[in-house]
């Protein structure tokens, strides 16, 4: 069964600018964003997965992305050390509940920075790991030594699309969603020869994050408003679901920013 990890929406807002999606004079309505969440979360068990909640604390209000707590590996949880000042508040909780669950934390030395699985994906058994804006490619070279995995570093360049998860998602371990633009022409060229099947996804449907979904073995979960994405999935035998979940973009997130695969995500050949 998948387990995943979330958080409730009880906090979230947006109280400062961090990424070009955030602006606080746009405000989050509580309750949509609420009900918004709630109905991922149900949708999460409906497909088959095990959500375990990460309690919300107040001032925290980005602790609802949980993809951005760290990057798992088996019982190896390491920890995230994020760029912003804003968000720093949030490792404490997030290593005291990993720790409580039972994962050996990892951490990084001071001076380095790195999103967790925001900007780390496996697919296969390689790492694929956006550098620049949030994580440094150096956390990405050290990642690999010690899990003795391969990465593959690629360089995030659209200030809109901050974390590879906003850009890239692994399906299986051959084939992937993606929003080509994100990368520069060299970081298009090691996906394209790592990953044999790509799926592009059109400017609008960037926008609207669909390259941030959750995969749960054949069921692809997104935001709604992608149906050129579902129609090419579908073709290609997957079952997406859309479910609003705009409130979140206002703070430059969806689905899967709010998810944190604990037993591997399904295109991750050590998955177990
Ligand atoms: N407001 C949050 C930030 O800018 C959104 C994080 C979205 N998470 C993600 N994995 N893309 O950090």
């Amino acid at each position: 069964m998948p387990r995943i990890l979330m958080c409730r929406p009880d906090f979230f807002g947006i109280e400062y600018e961090i990424n070009p999606w955030m602006n606080v004079q746009v405000a989050v309505d509580p309750a949509q964003a609420m009900s918004q969440w709630n109905g991922l979360h149900d949708l999460l068990l409906a497909l088959g997965a095990e959500v375990e909640l990460l309690p919300p604390v107040e001032g925290l209000p980005d602790l609802v992305f949980t993809a951005n707590a760290g990057l798992i590996y088996k019982r190896r949880a390491i920890l995230s050390r994020f760029r912003h000042a804003q968000r720093q508040g949030e490792s404490p909780h997030n290593r005291r509940w990993l720790e409580e669950k039972g994962f050996e934390i990892v951490d990084f030395d001071d001076g380095q920075d790195f999103e967790g699985a925001g900007d780390a994906l496996f697919c296969g058994d390689t790492l694929f790991a956006g550098y620049r804006m949030r994580s440094d490619a150096t956390c990405h070279q050290q990642i690999g030594a010690m899990l003795g995995v391969r990465v593959l570093p690629v360089e995030l360049v659209d200030t809109r699309y901050y974390h590879i998860d906003t850009c890239f998602c692994p399906l299986t371990t051959e084939e992937a969603i993606w929003y080509p633009p994100a990368f520069d022409d060299y970081g298009r060229q090691v996906i394209e020869a790592a990953i044999p099947h790509l799926i592009a996804v059109e400017q609008i449907e960037a926008e609207r994050f669909a390259c941030n979904a959750v995969v749960v073995g054949r069921k692809v979960v997104t935001n709604a408003g992608c149906p050129q994405l579902h129609g090419e999935l579908t073709s290609r035998g997957y079952e997406p679901t859309a479910t609003p979940l705009d409130e979140f973009v206002k703070a430059g997130g969806s689905a899967k920013c709010l998810t944190l695969r604990l037993d591997g995500e399904e295109a991750a050949s050590w998955r177990g």
